[in-house]
C-alpha cells in the first residue's frame, strides 16, 4: 500500500510518531535517537523513518509548515498506517513573559485564526486540544527530567507574516503562551479520527521579552529535550 504522499509499506510506522516541521529534523532524530532507523517515506522530501527507543519501535516523520500540511500527513498516518499517537516536536514564537526564549511549553489546547476548523461543519466553534493522557505523562516526564515546561494554550495562525501586526497583543491578553502553525490542525484531525495527539513546543522567538532568538546550538540543546520527552512517552 501507500498513499498520495506517502510510500511506506503497512506496519512500517510505529503506534507513535515523533512530528518536527522540518524533515531534517526527523532524519535528526533517527540517526541520534533511534537504533536501527530505516527510511520509510521520502515523498516529497517529507522523511520518515522508523527505529527502536529503549526497545520501543517509535517513528519520526516531518510535518511542513502549516495546519493544512501537518493535518493531511497526520491523517494518512492515522487513517492508513494504524498511528495512534502523533507528538508534534516544534518551535514558536513567545507571547507570555513568564515563558522565555529557550522555554518549554506542552499545548494543552491551540486556537487558531485559520478557517480549517469550519470544514467540520460544526453547529458552532470547535475548540482543537490535546490528548490529557499525552499531556499530563509529558508534563510527568519533563518534571523527572528536572525540566520546567509550561502548559497551557497556544495560537495555531495560518500567517507567519500577520498583516495585522498588533494582533499578537489580544491573544496574549487571553493568556495564550506562544504562536506556531500547525497544532490545532493536528488536534483536530485526532479528533476526527479518535486518535491522540499532543505538541511540545520550545520558544524559539519571542514578542514581549526584549530577548535574541535561539542561537543554532540553544536550538540544539532544546530540541534535545522535546526530543526526550516524546521519546519517554512514546507507548
Ligand atoms: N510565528 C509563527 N510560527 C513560529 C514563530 C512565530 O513567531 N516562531 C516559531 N514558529
Amino acid at each position: 500500500m501507500s498513499t498520495p504522499h506517502n510510500r511506506a509499506q503497512n506496519g512500517d510506522f510505529a503506534k507513535t510518531v515523533l512530528m518536527p516541521g522540518d524533515p531534517l529534523r526527523a532524519k535528526f532524530i533517527a540517526e541520534n535517537y533511534l537504533e536501527d532507523a530505516v527510511l520509510v517515506n521520502d515523498v516529497r522530501g517529507m522523511l520518515g523513518f522508523t527505529g527502536y527507543y529503549k526497545g520501543k519501535k517509535v517513528s519520526t516523520m516531518g510535518s511542513g509548515m502549516g495546519i493544512p500540511s501537518i493535518s493531511l500527513y497526520a491523517h494518512e498516518l492515522y487513517s492508513f498506517y494504524g498511528v495512534e499517537n502523533i507528538i508534534r516536536v516544534g518551535t514558536c514564537g513567545g507571547y507570555s513573559k513568564d515563558v522565555p526564549v529557550g522555554g518549554l511549553i506542552l499545548a494543552q489546547a491551540a486556537c487558531t485564526n485559520s478557517a480549517w476548523t469550519s470544514n467540520y461543519g460544526l453547529p458552532g466553534t470547535y475548540a482543537p486540544i490535546s490528548d490529557f493522557g499525552l499531556l499530563t505523562k509529558a508534563a510527568s516526564a519533563a518534571k523527572e527530567m528536572g525540566l520546567k515546561a509550561s502548559v497551557g494554550n497556544i495560537l495555531s495562525s495560518d500567517p507567519f507574516y500577520t498583516p495585522d501586526g498588533e494582533a499578537w497583543k489580544k491573544w496574549a491578553a487571553m493568556g495564550i503562551l506562544g504562536v506556531e502553525m500547525e497544532s490545532a490542525g493536528l488536534f483536530c484531525t485526532a479528533a476526527y479520527l479518535g486518535k491522540k495527539a499532543l505538541s511540545i513546543l520550545t520558544v524559539s522567538d519571542h514578542f514581549v521579552l526584549d530577548q535574541a532568538d535561539m542561537t543554532a546550538d540553544e536550538r540544539q540543546t532544546t530540541l534535545d529535550d522535546m526530543i526526550r520527552i516524546a521519546l519517554e512517552i512514546a507507548e
